[in-house]
């Protein structure tokens, strides 16, 4: 039998081959990281093995569904799969149609996109929200305060949540993790 953990780790390397492929692809002649801006903000990506690495700290798999909120091209949304329900919202056309893309080549059960504005979502489903945040988030976080409950995991230290308290962190290879609670 197949140890869950392995099987895991397995599906996580074909995740990173996919999306290395599809970052080759973008990158063409230049060979920078993917990065531009959509309507509501910049786009640019949260890294595969750090994702990973803080998903398993954190015990992902504790949380019933998790949602991305401005969701890219679905890496974080691709990754969370492998331990629960995770439900990307993304405002830009190209970003969504590249999310699902890559999702269903991998054949991901789990792994849903929306194309939609987070702010006009209901988020009360998600027990855990994910956040990369690319500006300041008080609009966001005065939004949350009044519509939701839950914890809500932050990639950087740039943006910092004011009022929601933070319980715990985790540093990763590069960046930092920060995770918060609704009071
Ligand atoms: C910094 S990127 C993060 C992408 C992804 N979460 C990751 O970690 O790889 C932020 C994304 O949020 C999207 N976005 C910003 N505001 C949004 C909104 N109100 N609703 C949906 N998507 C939004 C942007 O289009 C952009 O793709």
């Amino acid at each position: 039998m197949v140890d869950p953990s392995q099987e895991r780790n397995l599906t996580f390397s074909k995740i990173k081959t996919a999306y290395q492929d599809f970052y080759q692809r973008l990158k063409g002649l230049e060979n920078t990281p993917p990065y531009r801006s959509t309507k509501s903000g910049m786009w640019a990506t949260s890294v595969a093995e750090e994702i990973y690495h803080a998903f398993c700290h954190f015990e992902l798999d504790q949380y019933n569904h998790v949602a991305d909120l401005g969701s890219g091209d679905g890496i974080v949304v691709v990754i969370a799969s492998l331990f629960t329900q995770a439900t990307g919202y993304e405002i830009d056309e190209w970003l969504y149609q590249q999310s699902k893309k890559i999702s269903h080549s991998l054949n991901l059960s789990k792994a849903t996109f929306l194309r939609k504005d987070f702010f006009q979502a209901d988020l009360s489903a998600y027990d855990l929200l994910y956040l990369y945040p690319d500006k300041p988030i008080y609009e966001l976080e005065k939004h949350l305060l009044a519509t939701w409950s839950g914890r809500l995991l932050v990639n950087g230290p740039h943006f910092p949540p004011c009022h929601l308290r933070k319980i715990a962190e985790c540093e990763s290879f590069a960046g930092r993790f920060a995770l918060y609670e609704s009071p």
